[in-house]
């Protein structure tokens, strides 16, 4: 018999994959918009758990404008650790798994190792501090859970850097891109296999699950342009130059070492899935 799989945030960018690579998986999924399932409020979680009574959720509905969070922290704890409590508590009580997802900004990235999900969390802003809290709750209140830290996550429902970068090329010549910061672009499309392939298994806890690889934004930029044969001037600059109202980690490259030590297959190179997203999503290359 089918499992029923409860999805947050379906509208988002890896919502949206993770409900189409389910249902393709003959998964029975019932992927719920804001407007459908409002996290943030228990008695509509609870009507939809009672409506729906899954055996998995995969929560990936969260507050995820990391600038803003700063100046609207309320908001940010409410969604990302009430709503997640909200949901966790739900699921422990009709004994669903429960796949959470988190974020390399639980780290500072002071460090120049990758990070494995064994090393000690520290946070340097609201969003990441916010995301932290919801991963407690989960530890806490759930025996059945996935904690899956992601990072620079892009897909081709929503807006992320690569459709930014494609739609500036469009008006500009050159552009100014940071330098210092370094990280692992992630597809929705393959996070969503990896937790397809977790979400089989019982072998709970905390997974690190980005494309491989590591590269700076600066980097990430100019494969953006050579993939789509865009000629554009990309200048190397420091987040010094470039400043936001949330601080960034420096280096927030995630070891995949949970996968590895679960035999769970790590994902593709980033240049790879990069390569597979723009050819999927053709009609964002506008200029050449
Ligand atoms: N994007 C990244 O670079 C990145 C990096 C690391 C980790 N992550 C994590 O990966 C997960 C997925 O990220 P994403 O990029 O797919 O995010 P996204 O595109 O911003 O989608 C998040 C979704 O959550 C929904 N949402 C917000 N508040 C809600 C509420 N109160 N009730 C129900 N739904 C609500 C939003 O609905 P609306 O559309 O109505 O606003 C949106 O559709 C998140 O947990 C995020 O923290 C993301």
């Amino acid at each position: 018999m089918s499992e029923v799989v409860l999805v947050t945030g379906s509208n988002g960018q890896l919502g949206y994959d993770v409900v189409k690579l389910l249902e393709e998986n003959n998964y029975i999924v019932v992927g719920c918009n804001r407007e459908k399932l409002d996290i943030t409020n228990l008695d509509n979680v609870k009507q939809i758990f009672e409506e729906v009574n899954p055996s998995i959720i995969v929560h990936c509905a969260a507050y995820t404008n990391v600038d803003q969070a700063e100046s609207d922290v309320e908001l940010a704890y409410k969604v990302n650790a009430i709503g997640t409590r909200n949901l966790v508590a739900s699921a422990e009580a009709i004994g669903a798994k429960f796949v959470y997802i988190s974020t390399d900004y639980v780290f500072d990235g002071e460090g120049s190792e990758p990070y494995n999900e064994f090393m000690p969390t520290s946070p340097l802003g609201v969003y990441g501090h916010s995301k932290l809290a919801g991963e407690e709750l989960v530890t806490s209140l759930s025996t059945k859970y996935f904690i899956v830290r992601t990072s620079w996550v892009y897909g081709s429902n929503g807006n992320n850097f690569v459709k930014t970068m494609l739609k500036l090329s469009e008006d500009r010549n050159s552009l100014n891109v940071v330098n210092d910061q370094r990280g692992c672009p992630t597809y929705t499309f393959d996070l969503a296999e990896c937790i397809l392939n977790l979400i089989n298994t019982e072998k709970y806890g905390i997974y690190h699950a980005s494309n491989s690889g590591s590269c700076t934004w600066f980097e990430f930029a100019n494969a953006i342009f050579n993939e789509a044969n865009i000629n554009i001037q990309v200048n190397p600059v420091s987040t010094l130059e470039f400043p936001r109202p949330a601080k960034r980690p420096s280096y927030s490259v995630l070891d995949h070492m949970s996968l590895r030590l679960n035999e769970i297959p790590e994902m593709r190179p980033w240049q790879e899935a990069l390569r597979n997203f723009l050819k999927v999503n053709k009609s964002l290359e506008k200029k050449v």
